[in-house]
């Protein structure tokens, strides 16, 4: 239920202050992967607030892969892996971000998804909205139909959000 899954957050969801620098609240899911019951109930769960029909999952390195590839299996959908610069071969489209505390290039394989796909953007955590909205124009160029963003975990206070205003999105849990 609804309430269980709100539970969940609060014993799962680990906190550490300035980390990894001064100021940053890091919110670790680590407490979550690894309590085998609750990650399942968590993943099942969260398939159950996308659209139907999605035909890839696109998920960003690393935090991404770990709640993508779950979510794109119970969905009968292909996972895409969007890779931090240096990790693909071919050629790779590529889009330089930043994020809450830092800055980063990421890449996404050549030919990995068809004009057309249903495509979902999924991350752990959504901060300042820069990751998702790198992967999202990322994803774009290849004319998909991107059917939604979504995210285990909002961080309000970001407004991460804001930056993603011509998507439906959905999370499982957020915070102020
Ligand atoms: C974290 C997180 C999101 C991003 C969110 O990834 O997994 O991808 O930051 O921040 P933003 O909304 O401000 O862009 P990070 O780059 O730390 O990499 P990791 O998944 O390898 O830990
Ligand atoms: N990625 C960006 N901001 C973050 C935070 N506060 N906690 C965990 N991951 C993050």
């Amino acid at each position: 239920t609804p309430d269980e899954i709100e539970a969940l957050r609060a014993t799962h969801i680990s906190e550490y202050p300035d980390f990894p620098l001064p100021g940053v609240l890091f919110r670790d899911i680590i407490p979550l992967l690894r309590d085998a019951a609750a990650f399942r109930t968590v993943i099942r769960y969260w398939t159950s607030l996308l659209p139907d029909d999605i035909e890839y999952v696109v998920g960003t390195e690393a935090r991404g892969f770990v709640v993508g590839a779950p979510l794109a299996y119970e969905l009968g959908a292909g996972f895409v892996p969007v890779r931090k610069a240096g990790k693909l071969p071919g050629d790779p489209a590529s889009l330089s971000y930043d994020l809450e505390y830092g800055s980063a290039v990421v890449q996404i394989p050549e030919g990995s998804l068809p004009a057309g796909a249903r495509t979902l953007i999924v991350d752990d955590l959504l901060a300042t909205g820069g990751t998702a909205a790198a992967t999202l124009e990322l994803t774009r160029r290849f004319d998909v139909e991107v059917v939604g963003v979504s995210f285990l975990l909002e961080l309000e206070g970001l407004h991460g959000r804001e930056r993603l205003p011509d998507v439906p999105l959905t999370r499982v849990w957020s915070l102020p």
